[in-house]
């Protein structure tokens, strides 16, 4: 369907609800896998807001993409037992290596690198999870061949 009939169906359903931003953004989500640019304005208008204040919402919360995700997503844990043993050191290698920041995709479209907060392997970090898989004790050597694999 097109964008205008789909954001009419999604703001429709929201439109009883109180504060309906947040569910209105991941029902946008949900249907296109980012939150499209030209659907800020439909949504600002629609709960008679600027845009800023949309954007704001969607830059705040990790959850928001306003671009379509890679192919694979990586994401890497930024909780507190994962930084304790080097997770921080790992992201920054990681993002510097191909030139992306959190929840950024790789140029070539085939990775999206992500932060999460525990995995609940906390015992085994530094913690990541490729698409829907898990991994522990990540090193640079093993991020590097997940992100090959992946085709980073
Ligand atoms: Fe990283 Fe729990 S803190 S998995």
């Amino acid at each position: 369907a097109a964008t205008t009939e789909i954001m009419q169906d999604i703001l429709a359903r929201h439109s009883v609800q109180e504060g309906p931003l947040l569910p209105i953004l991941h029902s946008v989500q949900a249907e296109f896998g980012f939150i499209p640019s030209d659907v800020v304005q439909i949504i600002a208008d629609h709960q008679n807001i600027t845009r800023a204040e949309v954007h704001g919402v969607i830059s705040f919360y990790h959850d928001f993409r306003d671009a379509p995700a890679g192919k694979h997503t990586i994401k890497i844990c930024r909780a507190e037992a994962c930084q304790a043993v080097g997770s921080n050191a790992l992201s920054k290698r990681v993002l510097e290596k191909l030139g992306v920041d959190w929840g950024g995709t790789t140029a070539n479209g085939a990775v999206t690198i992500e932060a999460v907060y525990c995995l609940g392997l906390c015992a085994c970090g530094p913690a990541a999870m490729v698409d829907n898989k898990v991994v522990g004790r990540v090193d640079a050597a093993k991020l590097d061949k997940l992100l090959a694999e992946a085709g980073a």
